[in-house]
């Protein structure tokens, strides 16, 4: 057991470049902005950060339309930056870790254009093309992810390609054995280049049914959701242990797939020392609030009960095999602070007891904690005055979906607030300066509004801001043991107001409790006897009550 390896053992921090730092005046981030902030990460002890991506792309999903797999946009820098980069990071003993995107490229990219071109030329089946039904329509009623068909017809071939995503992200063709060759060696230059890891971008769709047939309409407008037709299709491993093989095998690297389709019966062949990845991103956590997929529209107040169950499943199904990331926040989600708690905060004291509270949750549960830019300074979701105002696809779609069902343009934004992607977004703020010292031009997203109390250069000053919080529960788990080893259980499971765990490592155990309630509450704290407090978002603790919110981590005394 104590042979965890590295990534087992460090705090990985997800960045998002194009919202870091500018060091050009250009309104978006590039790679010199990270090296020049590598010092603050180091000085929260990250020992991996995973970068969206940075490769050459339109842009039209903020990069995760590749249009070159093994060059870096120059709105980041060059590959000189990237090996630069590298080596500062490695001083630091911090690794690089890249995105792969591979279910799709860019319909810019050299490929596709030749694919599209004629229906005989070499790359003609390197994405996944169909005759049109016999009326000129889609081959199926697949709804694509970000809304419409997912099939857009090609004058050139007179037929349809097939995109999970956007138009603009044609799904490239895995049954082709060149296709994932190229893919596999995209990756290998990336290694060659030293990178510590990647994370591997919707790759629950790369496999597709033999025969595509028509679902059963699950929206009004008659189409079916494209990932209830091809999450996950039996077949698929083959392609991940030859990946895995062709590529990850006999590296020190870790990998860590964005996997929302995979059942904890399946999990040992997914990851473990049998599976075709280290770790996956699964989404039962983050996605409490949607009953019925994600809708946007459709989000509920949800039960406490809810969340622990799906984090405990996770914590149990990795206990014996396998190794978990764990996080609250991403680029594709809103910020934590109003995610996870069935409350609406009015004070910023609230809001930083609620970030506190997550942290504490993030770092003492066993798994690899990631930690998104911004989250450590307790950043909170935006709420922009109209839907023009927002970048991601993902939102205008869900705004125009919401409408489609009926909401009024006011509704439909007010579920774009709650769940917009661009919440993720917005620029790092680094201190009180013009545009938070991101940028000295007009910056690509505004800053949020709040920066001149959240950023670096305040929070670094105060011994109680959340960034500060970050540091000490970083440094409690890196010297920990029990934190990092030590085995899971959830302690009262029913309670709809309380979370409650304990970590225990040979004879030592620690437990971290949190109220996730605006109301003190009393609880039966018989299995807190004899033990003393570590930290706690308040600063001490109470007897058998927990305040509003409250957050503390105790171990126990055996001496
Ligand atoms: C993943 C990414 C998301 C992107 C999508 C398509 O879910 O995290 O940002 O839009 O894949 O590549």
């Amino acid at each position: 057991m104590k042979n965890l390896k590295w990534w087992q053992k460090t705090i990985a921090y997800q960045i998002y470049p194009k919202s870091f730092a500018d060091t050009t005046d250009s309104g978006t981030g590039d790679l010199q902005g990270i090296i020049n902030h590598l010092d603050y990460l180091k000085s929260l002890n990250v020992g991996a950060i995973w970068l969206t991506p940075i490769y050459p792309s339109p842009q039209v999903d903020n990069g995760y339309d590749i249009s070159d797999y093994t060059a870096i946009d120059p709105a980041y820098g060059t590959m000189e930056d990237f090996e630069r980069l590298i080596s500062e990071a490695d001083k630091r003993n911090i690794k690089i870790v890249m995105d792969l995107v591979y279910n799709h490229s860019s319909d810019k990219h050299k490929w596709f254009l030749e694919s599209k071109s004629s229906r005989d030329n070499a790359k003609a089946d390197w994405y996944i093309w169909r005759d049109p039904k016999f009326d000129g329509s889609e081959p199926t009623n697949w709804r694509s992810i970000f809304g419409g068909s997912a099939w857009t017809y090609c004058e050139e071939r007179k037929q349809y390609y097939l995109h999970t995503f956007a138009k603009e992200q044609p799904d490239l063709n895995w049954e082709n054995p060149d296709v994932r060759q190229a893919l596999y060696d995209a990756a290998n230059f990336w290694i060659d280049k030293g990178v510590g890891g990647f994370r591997i971008d919707a790759i629950v769709y790369i496999k597709k049914p033999k025969i595509f047939i028509d679902g059963k309409p699950d929206s009004v407008d008659g189409t079916f959701s494209i990932h209830n037709a091809i999450a996950n299709t039996a077949g698929i491993l083959d392609f991940l242990y030859e990946f895995r093989q062709k590529v990850f095998d006999g590296h020190d690297i870790f990998t860590v797939a964005e996997a929302n389709a995979v059942k904890p019966e399946e999990l040992k062949f997914w990851v473990g020392e049998h599976g075709a990845f280290d770790m996956l991103f699964e989404f039962s956590h983050t996605n409490v609030m949607f009953p019925t997929g994600e809708v946007w529209h459709s989000w509920k107040t949800w039960k406490l009960t809810k969340l622990k169950a799906a984090l405990t499943e996770s914590q149990i199904a990795t206990a014996n095999n396998g190794w978990y990331p764990i996080y609250f926040e991403n680029h594709d989600k809103p910020r934590c602070i109003n995610n996870f708690f069935n409350v609406e905060f009015k004070t910023r004291n609230e809001e930083l007891l609620a970030g506190k509270a997550i942290a504490t949750i993030l770092l003492t549960l066993r798994g690899t904690p990631f930690i998104y830019q911004g989250q450590e300074l307790g950043y909170t979701n935006t709420a922009w005055d109209s839907i023009d105002c927002y970048n991601d696809i993902s939102s205008i779609d869900q705004y125009n979906w919401a409408i489609r069902d009926g909401f009024s343009a006011s509704e439909a934004l007010k579920f774009v607030h709650k769940f917009s992607r661009d919440n993720a977004r917005t620029p790092m703020q680094w201190s009180t300066q013009l545009n938070a010292g991101f940028s000295t031009a007009k910056t690509w997203l505004p800053v949020h509004d709040d920066y001149k109390k959240v950023n670096v250069e305040v929070e670094d000053k105060d011994a109680d801001s959340i960034l500060n919080y970050f540091r000490r529960l970083i440094e409690i788990r890196q010297n920990s043991e029990v934190l990092i080893f030590g085995d899971y259980e959830e302690i009262l499971t029913d309670d709809e107001n309380i979370y409650a765990f304990a970590r225990s490592f040979e004879d030592k155990k620690i437990y971290t409790v949190i109220n996730f309630t605006m109301q003190s509450i009393k609880f039966n704290a018989d299995f807190l006897k004899d033990s003393k407090l570590i930290i706690s978002n308040y600063g001490n603790i109470q007897a058998e009550n927990l305040r509003p919110l409250e957050a503390a981590v105790l171990i126990h005394n055996s001496e």
